[in-house]
Order: structure tokens, then sequence, then C-alpha cells
């Protein structure tokens, strides 16, 4: 029988609320205190991987293409992400947990084969909203190809509360106007959630949902939402 062990934890930024790092043989989760199940689990990352491919599908023949991940949890997307991508592009993580990238930095890192450590990848330790809300004099220079969004378990806040704001109609202009023309956002969800599809539609939006398994072929069936500017 499985028994997993915590072997770290850290209190999420801005909360009473531990985040939890547990173990069992060579497999890893991420718990959230309190609530059930996982919110990332290195035996299944299918889902995770669809999320890149989803996102840059159109990216790996893009010079100097720019996309940016949030959040890192064990590296799964960010790996996907650098597979897809040329050398000439720039990854952004954004992790809201310092000890999430920590624990990457460590044994946690090998899950996805330490893409942390790849040159392209650029490590923002903070809300991904802080870069979707920066204001730039230059903004082609602060937009993406694509923004791969996965730090919740959908389209409602789960880490912390005020990953709300990412879902809300003022987090979908921001996403929106941080895309360069035909750029992608991708989100991974548990489950479909027509009214987000509306909400995004609403945000002018070209949406498609996609219904991915948890494992090649077999599994839960999660939901990307992929979602284009024009
Ligand atoms: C489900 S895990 C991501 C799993 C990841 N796709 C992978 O392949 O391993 C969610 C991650 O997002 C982080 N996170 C949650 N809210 C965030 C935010 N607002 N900004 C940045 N990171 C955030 C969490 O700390 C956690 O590491």
């Amino acid at each position: 029988m499985d028994h997993w062990i915590t072997i770290e934890s850290s209190i999420i930024p801005g909360t009473k609320v531990e985040l939890m790092l547990l173990k069992c043989h060579d497999d890893f989760a991420i718990r959230i205190d309190g609530v059930p199940g996982d919110l990332m689990n290195s035996r299944m990352h299918h889902s995770e991987d669809e999320l890149a491919k989803f996102g840059c599908n159109r990216v790996s023949s893009i010079k100097h293409a720019r996309v940016l991940v949030g959040g890192l949890g064990m590296g799964f997307t960010l790996a996907a992400v650098l597979k897809i991508v040329g050398v000439s592009a720039k990854v952004t993580v954004a992790e809201l947990v310092p000890a999430v990238l920590e624990w990457n930095r460590g044994p946690l890192g090998q899950c996805a084969g330490r893409p942390i450590e790849d040159k392209r990848t650029q490590i923002h330790l903070g809300d991904v909203a802080d870069l979707l809300k920066r204001k730039s004099v230059m903004p082609q220079e602060d937009q993406f190809d694509a923004i791969l969004l996965d730090v919740d378990n959908g389209p409602e806040a789960m880490t912390h509360s005020d990953n709300e704001w990412l879902y809300s109609p003022t987090g979908l202009t921001n996403l929106y106007e941080k895309l360069r023309p035909k750029g992608i956002v991708a989100i991974w969800s548990a489950s479909a959630n027509p009214i987000f599809t509306k909400k995004l539609k609403k945000a002018s939006f070209n949406v498609q949902e996609r219904t991915v398994r948890a494992r090649p072929g077999k599994g839960s069936r999660h939901t990307i939402f992929v979602a284009q500017k024009d």
C-alpha cells in the first residue's frame, strides 16, 4: 500500500495555509493543507504536458518567441514548453511559493529533468498576476506568444484567493492585452466549465475546449481552455 510522507512544507505567501511536499517511493505530490486531493502528482503529468502542446503549437516556428508559464509546480509544463520552442526563445516561469522553487532545485527537480536550469528559462518568483498587470512603455516588449496557466485546479481560486482575479473579466482583459497577435492563452482545468468558456469569448478570445487524459490514453479527463487572440 502507498504511504505518502510529508517531507517539506511552507506557508503560501499572503495566507496562513501550508503547501506540503510529500514523497512515496520515487514519486512526489504537492498538496494544500486541508484541501482534498493533490495540487500536483509526479505520477500523472500527461495533461500538464498537453497544456504546453496546445498553448505552444504555433510557437515552434517563431524566432525569439516569448512564453509565460504560471506556476512551476513540478516543472512538467515548463519542460514540455522547452521541448517545443526554439533556441532563441525566452520562457518565463512564475512561481508564487519560494519553497516550490527550492524543492525544484533539490530532489523534486529530477521529475521533469531540471527545466529551471535551461538557459532559456527565466524565473519570476512571485504572483503571475504581477506580470499580467505590469504596464510597460514599450508594450510589445512585454507581450507573449503563449501564456500557460496551471496555478489552481481550474478557473477558480484554490492556491490563493487572489487568483480569482486571473479568471475575472479584468484578469482576462489583461491576459488578452499581454498577448502578441494570434497569441494563445491555455488554461488547465480539472473539468469543463461552460460559464468560463463564455467569459473567455466575452473577453474577445476565440475559444476551443480540449479534453485530455491524466495519463496517455487513460485516467481522468481534464479540460484545457485554448483561447486565441485575433
Ligand atoms: C498545479 S501546480 C502546477 C503544475 C505544473 N503545471 C507542472 O507541470 O508541474 C500549481 C503551481 O502554481 C503555483 N501558483 C499558484 N498560484 C500562483 C500564482 N498566482 N502565481 C504563480 N504561481 C502560482 C503553486 O504554488 C504551484 O506550484
